[in-house]
């Protein structure tokens, strides 16, 4: 580890079993052995609570602690993360291991952070779930005869006469009732969530000056993960792009542009990624060489302050010996640990150069997750429209365009950006549309895809079919009928394809047409429509379109990318003082650079232009 340059380890994920082998026992000799090894290497430990794999004696003993799906199957143990959010054992069992882990390891000198639980993911249809369900949705409406109004339970003669008739949303003969089913994705959030805080707190009131996290998957369908970013002191996030995809590079930024965004611009921590193949797709691949450390240092240059791994020493037993570790099957001779350990003498020479700084992006991306529970739902007029893949598009237009972007909150403070885009958000508060409606009237520029605004947060349609102060900043008079389109199928615009979805819209006398539909039902209807500074695509167009689209909104308000004529395989991104550029494909490319930088990777001095062989990367300092 040393030779590699590893300064932070991560021990106790997963090891409750090791700790309390039996109800109430503690066996703390053999992390005390890690501690201290540590410790005496100079390596700091990440310390996490075992919480999200209860031993096999809590489950025999005590099997309220096994969740069960919608279909009323348990989860038994023999896998992982096999545990009730809802069940007052687990929680009772869960703060008493936090609680002793954190009074033994409080004043260890090699503690630099708490990593609680491990990617909480879990759901639950079981009855101690109803009853927190039950309980969460009287925090929220008070009354049955609100909750009855919101999921608009007159339909299909579901309403409720009494809280005990309410349940999760289990295995039913048909659609299930849509509000219903947000609302306990809403709850299983927050569940998990109150999960995190309550050993959270536990090892805050042992040690208030070590930060805490927990690790996120990147756009993980179950986490409002800006409510759950709220409550950590550092923000942290896993990330296994395909090394066979080809928009693998852009994917991880997308990944790093909203851990950066949920942390509101602070520095992030890459808590795990793999050195090699992961062993959970159909087939998986290994990094080339170069991949690892191109992917590792895009993580930095957008916003990073720590690159780590699952895990250190590929096992050799247990569900995951085929996933790669930074020391593989192959030992300390192998690819894979070689190249590890020269980007750990890369990472820490970049460290004091870059860590703390920031980022500044001019346009944001709206998401949130409200909108995605909402919009993916049965029921709806077309399957193929699928939210993160919608999200991907959009990200990969505007990074295909070379434009650096944050993620944002529909609510938050959008008026430090020049440009607004929103992919899709089927559902938006009231509080969301005046806030795009003051962001608007402020002087920003808007750009907005199909689907937006379609629901308030009952997901009731509001009327209209889009919000009427939404339909009024875009310059639609009538949405007559929504045209989505089968998989594969193309809807002819004059100048571009649209794919996905089309509408029949009536523009309003003050709109501007600016690209309409061509041929079909829909000729001559717009496709893009603007009104001043609000634009609106009812279609996604093909990605070239989109890109060229959005290039021309961005450099219309002033948005550069950072460098001029930058090849197509290649990134550039400002991070504080310094500039990377990253040539994400095979082919050696050169990259105008106005004057001369000192590369921090290789010290030299450049001047006017930087050649990147394949998966190179330069850091360039002013
Ligand atoms: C997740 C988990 C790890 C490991 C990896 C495999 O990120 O946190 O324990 O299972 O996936 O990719």
């Amino acid at each position: 580890m040393k030779a590699a340059g590893v300064n932070s380890v991560t021990l106790g994920v997963f090891s409750w079993a090791k700790l309390e082998p039996k109800p109430g026992a503690r066996e703390f000799g053999w992390l005390d052995r890690l501690m201290d090894l540590m410790y005496d290497n100079g390596i700091g430990v990440v310390l996490a609570t075992p919480t999200s794999s209860p031993p096999p004696w809590m489950g025999r003993l005590h099997p309220d602690t096994l969740p069960r799906d919608e279909d009323g199957r348990t989860e038994w143990w023999g896998g992982r993360q096999h545990f009730s959010h809802s069940s007052a054992t687990y929680r009772r069992y869960a703060a008493a291991i936090t609680e002793d882990l954190a009074a033994r390891y409080g004043s260890h000198p090699a503690l630099t952070m708490w990593h609680i639980n491990n990617e909480y993911c879990t759901y639950d249809w079981g009855d101690e779930a109803a009853t927190t369900f039950r309980r969460w949705l009287q925090d929220k409406y008070d009354t049955l005869e609100a909750l009855n109004t919101a999921w608009g339970t007159a339909f299909w003669s579901q309403g409720y006469g009494d809280w005990d008739e309410v349940l999760p949303p289990r295995h039913a003969h048909y659609l299930k009732n849509p509000t219903q089913v947000l609302d306990f994705k809403r709850y299983t959030s927050d569940m998990l969530l109150e999960c995190y805080v309550a050993e959270r707190d536990i090892v805050r009131r042992h040690t208030p000056h070590i930060p805490v996290t927990t690790n996120f998957m990147p756009m993980w369908v179950g986490q409002d993960a800006w409510k759950w970013a709220g409550e950590e002191d550092l923000v942290s996030v896993d990330m296994y792009p395909d090394p066979r995809d080809p928009f693998g590079a852009q994917n991880g930024a997308l990944i790093q542009d909203m851990t950066r965004s949920q942390a509101r611009g602070g520095p992030w921590m890459l808590m795990e990624q793999a050195a090699g193949p992961v062993n959970w797709r159909g087939v998986n691949h290994p990094k080339p060489r170069g991949l690892n450390r191109l992917w590792s240092l895009q993580s930095v240059a957008r916003g990073a302050d720590a690159v780590c791994y699952f895990q250190w020493r590929q096992s050799r037993q247990g569900a995951e010996k085929f996933h790669s570790g930074m020391v593989s099957h192959a030992g300390e001779e192998g690819r894979t640990y070689q190249e590890v350990k020269r980007l750990g003498a890369e990472l820490a020479a970049l460290g004091p150069e870059v860590t703390g700084s920031h980022i500044e992006a001019d346009v944001a991306i709206l998401h949130e997750w409200n909108a995605w529970w909402a919009g993916a739902q049965d029921g709806r007029l077309s399957s193929e429209v699928d939210y993160p893949q919608v999200v991907r598009a959009w990200h990969r237009a505007l990074w295909e365009a070379h434009l650096t972007t944050d993620f944002a909150h529909p609510e938050h403070d959008l008026s430090a950006y020049k440009l607004v885009v929103v992919p899709q958000l089927y559902l938006l508060t009231d509080a969301a549309i005046d806030n795009l409606l003051s962001y608007v009237r402020a002087g920003g520029t808007l750009v907005c895809g199909f689907l937006t605004g379609v629901a308030d947060e009952d997901d009731r349609v509001r009327p209209g079919g889009m919000d009427a102060r939404l339909r009024e900043l875009f310059g639609i008079r009538t949405l007559h009928e929504w045209w989505p389109l089968d998989a594969g199928e193309t809807a002819e615009c004059d100048g571009f394809r649209g794919t996905l979805w089309s509408e029949e819209l009536e523009a309003a006398r003050d709109a501007e047409l600016i690209v309409p539909y061509k041929g079909g039902e829909l000729d001559g209807l717009p496709a893009l429509l603007r009104k001043g500074r609000a634009w609106y695509l009812s279609t996604l167009p093909e990605p070239p379109a989109l890109r060229d689209l959005l290039a021309d909104v961005a450099a219309g308000t002033g948005v550069r990318p950072p460098l001029d004529g930058l090849p197509a395989q290649v990134e550039a991104v400002r991070r504080g003082e310094l500039l990377f550029v990253f040539n994400h494909g095979r082919e050696t490319v050169t990259v105008e650079v106005p004057d001369t930088h000192r590369d921090v990777l290789t010290g030299e001095q450049v001047t006017g232009s930087v050649e990147l062989a394949r998966y190179g990367v330069a850091v360039l300092a002013p």
